[in-house]
């Protein structure tokens, strides 16, 4: 299909100081838990943006001096000259797509936990770290240190370009580097040239670029990454007050500015709390103070938003981390018309998680997204199929769709046979409540893939029983079924049964709720699952204006989405959407008009008053139709069929994201010889480079 005229202005090449990008796709900076520990993989992941048609490929931060050591988490390390080999693969990989390749050089100051190399914590003044509990502080930085900083910078320059790289930023962003931490009032408390006015508290950033470019600018150009507003009213760095000035001061210094809002969580905002172009707002004056190219981000995934942005002379460039997660080849579809074949981000943050737990990057819509290197797979080809086996898919939820999309590209015939009506199982469901609409695109791209195979049939309202599975007349039956939630309780806090919660009518489970039956008040939501959903039907229950309480056995609210760096904003909306919080406390026992609580830690019991229960605990996997084929073993054999495979969440109930992993790796997977141990490469330590 060839490409929609009004996209073309996507593809203008745009000069940045000495270098060209070919055209306006430009992957900003993000980490992805390989970093300096992993090199071949994250040269290649790299590679395959590159591949994909992004102009510029960038690193995530890059640490620049053992000072700067942010370890357990992993990002890029640039301490000597030893690093810039495990770099040079990526700039290899990067350039072998004719894509330039951009390097983020960081000081992380006083957020350098430097539990590795043992260093002392640099700041602009005394002070802890406001975003850790760690028991340590930094010190505040000599006029000696800051010239040895400006050499390690320089140091790190000089090093990237060498490593091959194109294009070499100053960060001051998020609130996580030294320049941002000399530019903030609240961190920077110095009398001396380097603190008090703007003026001073700019000085380190303006020579920080200045360094860069006279050691590298001939032949590498200068990007500035600088949070132009922190979202913290007159506390932070405001777009309209000091975020201005600073652009203002440095306008023409940089050869690219990109700019977003700080911290993490504001830039990098899930779908729930922010649409498509959020940053706009804060970024649209920087284009009017500074002639040079100006880069921004919000999750796009739409062309026409896209060439929007640069119409109205908001964006030259198209920042993007988390759709070019999601699809790497975002840039050639746009330019080959593919706009439909586009895997829209869902805006869910599983690929921030990697970072916070220190594990290579996963992605909910992209399941090749940390495979490359390690199991060799790409977005956008797979292995012709090995043979003429017909596959038998039950269930079209995330697995189920994503299992038959890959088995028909290969060139399978697949049968999907869904027991409802309707088609992506909880991924449709989940999408009608507040706030994820968004997750119906795990859908909706799969279904558009399917429906464009003829060798892919789906059957609807189709109830598979063991009998009729073996009379199908499929080689391979994949069992997709899902999970169903819980009724009794049990979970992380409770092993056994909660005693009241079999009474009828008064206590709910999620696909209870998603189904529409209508809870009356006051409820309690008892959260033993801390992930989204507890604190999602919350706020559908309070949204029907019923009194509601979420008690939860964590000291805080959705626990785990501090790893996809929502927690702080979906605690704050509960409180003020007036839903009760009681953290630290288990339900113990409910009587059809009270909850019995109990306090985690002292085991002291509460009344509260409810209602009803809904109760988000645990899922039980949809095993019923693998037990009844195992037990008709005999019979699926004189059937022909070669094998019965459970996937996914009836396997063990896990996130969407591996569910959809579940189903890509099955329909990769199933005709290759097993490992007994490793199921993919691993980078050794003593291995040779290579
Ligand atoms: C997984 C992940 C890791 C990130 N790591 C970095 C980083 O190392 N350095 C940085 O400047 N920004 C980082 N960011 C922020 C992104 O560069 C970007 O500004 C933000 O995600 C908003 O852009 P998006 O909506 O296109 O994702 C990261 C974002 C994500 C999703
Ligand atoms: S994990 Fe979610 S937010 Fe991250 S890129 Fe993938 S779909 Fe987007």
């Amino acid at each position: 299909m060839p490409r929609d005229p009004r996209h073309d202005i996507l593809f203008e090449p745009i000069r940045i100081g000495p270098v060209v990008a070919k055209n306006r796709f430009y992957q900003v900076p993000h980490c992805n838990g390989m970093g300096h520990a992993r090199p071949r993989s994250h040269a290649a992941m790299r590679g395959v943006k590159a591949e994909g048609g992004w102009a510029v490929v960038s690193t995530e931060e890059v640490e620049i001096h053992p000072s700067s050591d942010v370890s357990p988490y992993i990002e890029g390390r640039l301490w000597s000259d030893r690093d810039i080999p495990a770099l040079a693969l990526m700039t290899e990989a990067i350039h072998a797509h004719g894509a330039l390749a951009a390097i983020e050089p960081v000081h992380a100051g006083m957020n350098a936990a430097n539990l590795y190399s043992r260093e002392v914590a640099l700041a602009p003044s005394h002070i802890a770290n406001p975003a850790s509990y760690a028991p340590a502080q930094a010190r505040a930085m000599t006029k000696a240190d800051i010239r040895n900083f400006r050499r390690w910078h320089r140091d790190a320059a000089l090093r990237a370009r060498r490593a091959g790289f194109d294009i070499i930023y100053v960060y001051a962003a998020h609130s996580l580097s030294l320049p941002m931490h000399f530019l903030q009032s609240r961190h920077n408390h110095r009398t001396d040239e380097y603190g008090g006015s703007l003026e001073n508290r700019v000085r380190l950033l303006r020579e920080l670029i200045e360094d860069t470019k006279e050691a590298v600018g001939a032949d590498c150009a200068v990007a500035v990454r600088f949070a132009v507003d922190e979202v913290r009213g007159e506390d932070g760095i405001r777009c309209t007050g000091e975020g201005r000035e600073v652009v203002e001061m440095l306008a023409e210094l940089p050869d690219l500015w990109d700019v977003n809002v700080s911290d993490w969580a504001n830039d990098s905002k899930t779908s729930r709390f922010a649409p498509e172009g959020f940053q706009e707002d804060f970024v649209r004056f920087v284009k009017t103070v500074t002639t040079k190219p100006v880069v921004g981000v919000g999750r796009f995934t739409s062309p026409d938003t896209m060439v929007s942005q640069i119409r109205r002379g908001v964006l030259d460039l198209i920042g993007a981390a988390r759709p070019s997660i999601a699809d790497p080849f975002l840039p050639s579809k746009i330019d080959s018309g593919d706009i439909d074949d586009i895997r829209e981000c869902i805006g869910c943050n599983v690929c921030v998680t990697g970072d916070h737990t220190m594990t290579p990057i996963r992605c909910t819509q992209n399941p090749t997204m940390g495979e490359e290197w390690r199991k060799g797979w790409h977005p956008e080809t797979v292995p012709p199929r090995s043979g003429n086996d017909s596959f038998l898919i039950v269930g079209a939820g995330p697995t189920g769709l994503e299992c038959a999309r890959l088995l028909g590209r290969r060139g399978y015939a697949v049968a999907v046979a869904e027991a409802s009506g309707q088609l992506g199982g909880r991924v449709t469901k989940e999408a009608r409540l507040p706030g994820l609409a968004a997750w119906a695109r795990v859908r909706d791209y799969r279904l558009h893939q399917l429906n464009k195979m003829g060798n892919v049939e789906i059957f609807r309202a189709s109830h598979v029983t063991a009998d009729l599975a073996m009379q199908f007349g499929a080689a391979r039956i994949v069992l997709a079924t899902g999970s169903t939630w819980r009724r009794d309780g049990v979970g992380r806090a409770n092993t056994r049964p909660i005693p009241g919660f079999d009474r009828e009518g008064a206590v709910f489970t999620p696909e209870d709720l998603m189904e529409g039956a209508t809870p009356t008040g006051p409820v309690i939501v008892f959260d033993d699952d801390h992930y989204y959903l507890g604190a999602v039907l919350a706020e559908q229950l309070r949204a029907g204006g019923l009194a509601v309480m979420l008690v939860t056995p964590a000291d805080r609210v959705s626990a785990w989405t501090v790893n996809t760096l929502e927690q702080h904003a979906i605690q704050r909306h509960l409180l003020e959407l007036g839903i009760e919080v009681m953290t630290s406390r288990n339900v113990v026992d409910f009587d059809g008009a009270r909850a019995l609580l109990q306090c985690t830690y002292t085991e002291r019991q509460f009344t509260a008053p409810a209602a009803s229960i809904v109760t988000v605990t645990a899922r039980l996997p949809n095993a019923e139709l693998a037990h009844a084929l195992l037990l008709a073993a005999d019979g699926v054999a004189r059937a022909g069929i070669v094998s019965v495979d459970s996937i996914g969440d009836c396997l063990a109930p896990s996130t969407i994201a591996a569910a959809v992993y579940a189903g890509h790796r099955y329909a990769r997977e199933f005709d290759r010889p097993q490992h007994d141990a490793e199921s993919f490469r691993r980078e050794l330590p003593l291995e040779s480079p290579g």
